[in-house]
């Protein structure tokens, strides 16, 4: 016989086939030797978890095992000096109680999952027993079952009801101290940019006078922007120190007039539109001047718009803008594509300030060679500056963002600081 094998023989002791029986060894637990492997995984796993040691067979049964400091045989005296174990239904009865006694001091949810796997689970005490059915006996085997499940259903049940009084502690300390008769607390909510505000209310203004929305690329060519514009080759506004090129020739649109011509290349009068949007210019940038920055355009063509109907307008949208005591002017000006042209100062009173004229709009009577260089790409005469009249404007509506709520600064516009855009929503 190997030196760490030894040979269970019912003849050995009061060791029975099917009964559990508990082996110690020098006082202490079998399961405390550590054993490494046993011929039988049931031996194994009932050692391991009950201390117990189940005989299987009638015959010899050999059982291997392995101190992690030495390696020892289990003295027959030892062995038969083992007693009888408790019958089947005390040993389940027993598991039963310990399961509950471990559920009934678990204090959260952690350690009664732990009862839970100890017990139940698929390696749990009960598992395991239920695992021995096989062994026994056929006509104990129903009754064995039967206290299996009496066994499982009241711990089943034990740690169901210890659930919920851990969920009603839990709540119950989540819901200490809060005051539930307060007030809700307000959720912060989002709201407009200013120029979005003050794009929205230009709009509004001028769609009650029957404008309609148009709009063009921002991406632009130097005809749009510039010579349908009736702004020659040598006008500074096309240097290349002012304006965005790309290599393709192409360029950021410098302004939103540019629309206009894309407008009248299709439309016929009469023409109401507006189009706000993006404009780029290689400004340095600074409390008044950014490199991208909003404008409105507005285009009116039509049989008889004269100077007057111009004037009437732009004063009635800033009216509506500022309020009617508002005092606008209308100061002489050139523009390649207006003839005569004016640039529009609103007078900006702020309190514990001396009133100051502030710009806010160029605009004019659209000059008659632009209608004609139009008639010329569509090949027809639909703008017959014969016939037809028009006036035009844009104006910046980062200005009137500035003059409406007093901001001094343009970049705070784009720097997107909550503590400034929250005064607006
Ligand atoms: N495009 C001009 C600018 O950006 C503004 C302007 C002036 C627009 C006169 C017009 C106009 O439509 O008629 O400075």
């Amino acid at each position: 016989m190997d030196a760490n094998r030894l040979q269970l023989n019912p003849s050995n002791g009061p060791l029975y086939a099917g009964i559990p029986t508990i082996v110690t060894y020098n006082g202490s637990n079998f399961a405390n030797l550590v054993p490494l492997k046993y011929k039988y995984p049931l031996l194994f796993a009932s050692i391991r978890v009950h201390s117990r040691l189940i005989i299987q067979n009638e015959g010899a049964l050999f059982l291997e095992w392995q101190n992690r400091h030495q390696t020892k045989l289990l003295p027959r005296p030892l062995l038969s000096a083992i007693p009888l174990p408790p019958p089947m239904n005390e040993q389940i009865a027993s598991i039963q109680s310990q399961a509950l006694e471990l559920i009934a001091t678990a204090t959260d949810e952690r350690s009664l999952d732990d009862a839970r796997v100890a017990s139940i689970g698929k390696k749990g005490t009960l598992s395991l027993a239920g695992a021995l059915i096989k062994d026994i006996p056929n006509e104990e085997k129903a009754a064995f079952g039967q206290s299996l499940n009496a066994a499982r259903t009241a711990i089943t049940s034990a740690i169901d009801e210890k659930q919920a009084a851990l969920q009603e502690v839990a709540d119950k300390a989540a819901l200490s101290g809060i005051d539930l008769t307060l007030p809700a607390r307000a959720l912060p909510t989002g709201g407009l940019h200013p120029l979005t505000l003050i794009r929205d209310e230009a709009i509004q203004i001028l769609r009650r006078m029957g404008f309609a929305l148009a709009e063009g690329p921002e991406i632009e060519d130097e005809y749009h922007c510039f010579d349908a514009l009736n702004t020659p080759a040598d006008h500074p506004a096309r240097n290349e120190k002012d304006t965005f090129y790309f290599n393709s020739g192409k360029l950021l649109r410098t302004h939103t007039s540019s629309v206009q011509i894309r407008t009248m290349e299709t439309a016929a009068p009469p023409i109401r539109i507006i189009a706000p949007g993006s404009a780029y210019r290689r400004d340095e940038i600074d409390a008044t001047h950014l490199s991208v920055f909003n404008q409105l355009e507005g285009l009116f063509v039509d049989t008889d718009v004269t100077l007057p109907d111009l004037k009437g307008t732009l004063e009635y949208f800033f009216h509506e803008m500022f309020g009617t005591s508002t005092e606008v002017r209308f100061r002489p000006h050139f523009f390649p594509f207006t003839e005569p042209s004016f640039e529009i100062d609103v007078k900006l009173q702020i309190k514990g300030q001396p009133p100051r004229w502030i710009e806010v709009a160029g605009c004019g009577m659209v000059d008659p060679a632009v209608f004609e260089s139009i008639n010329a790409t569509r090949k027809d005469n639909a703008l017959d500056p014969t016939k037809i009249t028009g006036f035009a404007f844009g104006m910046g509506l980062d200005r009137l963002a500035m003059i409406r709520w007093g901001i001094r600064d343009i970049r705070l516009l784009i720097e997107n600081d909550t503590r400034f855009l929250s005064q607006f929503a």
